[in-house]
């Protein structure tokens, strides 16, 4: 080892670019990230640098690295205070490029494979994205050219449909990304708002086709659930009118995204908003049909009621032959409570079989609550049918065809 004693590679986590989106504190398996109600900060003494938050962060903002004298680590309140990362101290010895450490970057697929639980990788057809073409210094305007509610107007859950244009500015997105809103004002230290992440609903060929659209699905955040810093950005975005002016970061997410080959199978597993990826998939399915695309489409797609569920009305009209569409309610009035989760154990035959065929891609979107439950299925689906989960499991996230997305 020729690192020198009293010198650290230390994490940081880049202030600017952080949308307090909680994945990275999520995925640390040793809890050395924290937050308060400003910044995501690293503790010094506890990260090893294993490196298991860096692939789940949408952004990019956890994959900061300073060398420091370990008795001049910054603190985490020199970090809470932080509106941008500190330059590299010149004075310090440098021990490689202002990246992550590269011993960690060896040592990331072990430690991962005990925390990561979908891939880090995309499809090997997917697109290529683009990423963070606007950041908080850059941000993009963008026109609301449509607000709708989606869900029945007696039902408790207010779902919207939000559509921003972008004009003659380019916002190339794809399926499966999202985008940042940053909503005007400033919280109660004076501070702006942080961006809030919304998964963009709409295919990359725009919400309309041909437009520089995207669509957003956004649930209102009532006070009576949450803390008061919860709801600013979706009451914002529900209350929007047409030709308000909205300001955009973006966009972000290089993994969940779709397979491009024709014959690839989609396995789409959501609740409530986190419709929004499996919208834009579908989406951009259907309007390749008949022929160019030939795969597979089976939607798990749990909610409350039928009135709660977003886009009921449209999916319910897609062909059968196009997608076989299987929804779970956990309050229909006298009926017993389902989950996706039951759903999928009722269609474990044709699970399987898609399981079995290398050209599968899985994709979660939902509730955090959902993703054991539907990772335990399934292990439970494979097992019953001859196939060893641990084994498949690692193939699918190496492969990137098991995606989650879960808060
Ligand atoms: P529940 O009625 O038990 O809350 P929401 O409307 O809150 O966004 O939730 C969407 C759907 O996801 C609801 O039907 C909700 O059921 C369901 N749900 C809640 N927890 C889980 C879980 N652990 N696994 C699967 N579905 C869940």
């Amino acid at each position: 080892m020729d690192t020198p004693v009293d010198t650290l590679r230390q994490h940081l986590i880049d202030p600017e670019i952080c949308i307090r989106c909680n994945t990275c504190e999520e995925t640390c398996p040793i809890d050395a990230i924290t937050h308060d109600g400003v910044n995501y900060v690293v503790k010094a003494e506890v990260c090893n640098g294993c490196m298991a938050c860096v692939p789940p962060c949408p952004t990019g903002a956890i994959d900061n690295w300073r060398t420091v004298l370990k008795s001049a680590a910054y603190s985490l309140d020199a970090q809470y205070g932080w509106d941008e990362l500190p330059a590299q101290n010149a004075a310090v010895p440098q021990l490689a490029q202002e990246t992550a450490p590269a011993d960690a970057r060896e040592d990331a697929p072990v430690a991962a494979s005990d925390t990561v639980r979908g891939s880090t990788v995309p499809p090997w057809s997917a697109a290529r994205p683009y990423v963070q073409l606007y950041t908080h210094k850059t941000p993009a305007t963008a026109i609301v050219v449509g607000n709708y509610r989606l869900t029945d107007a007696a039902a408790p859950s207010d779902i919207h449909h939000i559509v921003l244009d972008f004009g003659a500015l380019s916002f190339p997105v794809l399926e499966g990304q999202s985008i940042g809103i940053l909503p005007p004002g400033t919280s109660a230290d004076g501070r702006p708002h942080h961006a809030r992440q919304y998964s963009i609903a709409s295919p990359r060929d725009g919400e309309r086709p041909g437009y520089n659209n995207v669509s957003l699905t956004v649930k209102r955040v009532t006070r009576e659930h949450s803390d008061a810093t919860d709801g600013v950005c979706s009451n914002y975005l529900c209350d929007l009118k047409k030709g308000d002016v909205v300001t955009v970061i973006g966009p972000f997410g290089n993994t969940f995204l779709m397979p491009n080959h024709p014959g690839s199978h989609l396995l789409m597993i959501c609740t409530g908003t986190g419709s929004a990826p499996m919208r834009a998939m579908t989406e951009y399915r259907r309007r390749r049909r008949p022929g160019e695309a030939t795969g597979k489409l089976m939607l798990f797609f749990g909610a409350r009621t039928s009135e709660e569920l977003p886009y009921f009305g449209p999916l319910m009209n897609l062909p059968k032959d196009f997608i076989d569409t299987n929804l779970a309610f956990s309050r229909a009035p006298g009926q017993p409570k389902r989950y996706v989760q039951d759903a999928m154990r009722e269609r474990a035959g044709d699970v399987a079989q898609l399981l079995k065929d290398g050209n599968t891609h899985i994709y979660v979107c939902g509730l955090k609550g959902m993703e054991d439950g539907v990772l335990q299925t399934l292990a439970d689906i494979a097992a019953a049918h001859g196939m060893a989960w641990a084994a498949l499991w690692e193939q699918l996230k190496r492969e990137g065809r098991l995606h989650l997305e879960t808060y």
